[in-house]
């Protein structure tokens, strides 16, 4: 039966499906919008959870050391929670809400709350300086922009845990797992700083930006 009358206007039945239709189109566009526009950034940063194996090899390079910890790019908050557990105060960074909602929800649920904070923020805009330790499952692209942030931000003692990709210029002082699970350690150093005294790098179209320029 068509859903339309003689004069040509919707049927009630018509309208409801139409609006449920719409409804139906609205959630999946606001819930899936934010997966998708990681692509459209300059560095395309996808979600791509870490491994139980990257986790555990991060989680091995942070035990033993104190302090506040942050995730660039949190995700859904396993590192962020799996540091928690150890007896960090840890942070996420993370720009797709829902995943921070996720995040947030995940800690009630397993009792992290007070030990954990998720912030809807862009990685790029946050300031490092009164965390000890960054860690970032990022990809090769961000790694030479975030390495000069680091260089001016994180605190002289301050370390980085990076899992999959490596930050060129330091030097790792620790490094585990093998291939795509591989985790550097690295730790703040004064030769670092003088190698990366160039404030500016390469973007993945090849023209040279100020790090404070990324976004
Ligand atoms: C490779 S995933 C890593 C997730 C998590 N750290 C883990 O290890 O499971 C990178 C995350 O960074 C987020 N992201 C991408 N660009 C971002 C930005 N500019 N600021 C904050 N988060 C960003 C993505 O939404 C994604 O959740």
């Amino acid at each position: 039966m068509s859903e339309e009358n003689k004069g040509g206007k919707l049927t009630k039945t018509g309208v409801v499906l139409l609006g449920i239709s719409g409804g139906i189109f609205g959630v999946i566009y606001a819930v899936t919008t934010p997966f998708v526009l990681p692509a459209f950034r300059r560095i395309c940063l996808p979600y791509v959870p870490a491994t139980t194996t990257q986790v555990n090899n991060v989680m091995k390079l942070l035990m033993g050391r104190t302090g506040k910890v942050v995730d660039l790019g949190s995700g859904d908050g396993r590192l962020v929670h799996e540091a928690a557990k150890l007896g960090f105060k840890a942070s996420g960074v993370e720009l797709n809400p829902w995943l921070v909602w996720y995040s947030r929800l995940r800690s009630y649920q397993l009792g992290l709350h007070k030990q954990t904070a998720f912030y809807r923020k862009d990685l790029w805009k946050v300031d490092l300086t009164s965390y000890n330790t960054v860690m970032i499952f990022g990809v090769e692209q961000m790694m030479e922009p975030l390495e000069i942030k680091l260089d001016k931000e994180l605190q002289e003692d301050g370390q980085v845990i990076a899992c999959r990709f490596p930050l060129p210029k330091w030097t790792p002082t620790d490094i585990i797992g093998e291939g795509i699970d591989t985790v550097w350690l690295y730790k703040k150093q004064r030769d670092d700083l003088s190698q990366s005294s160039d404030k500016h790098c390469n973007t993945p179209d090849g023209s040279k930006i100020a790090t404070d320029e990324v976004s």
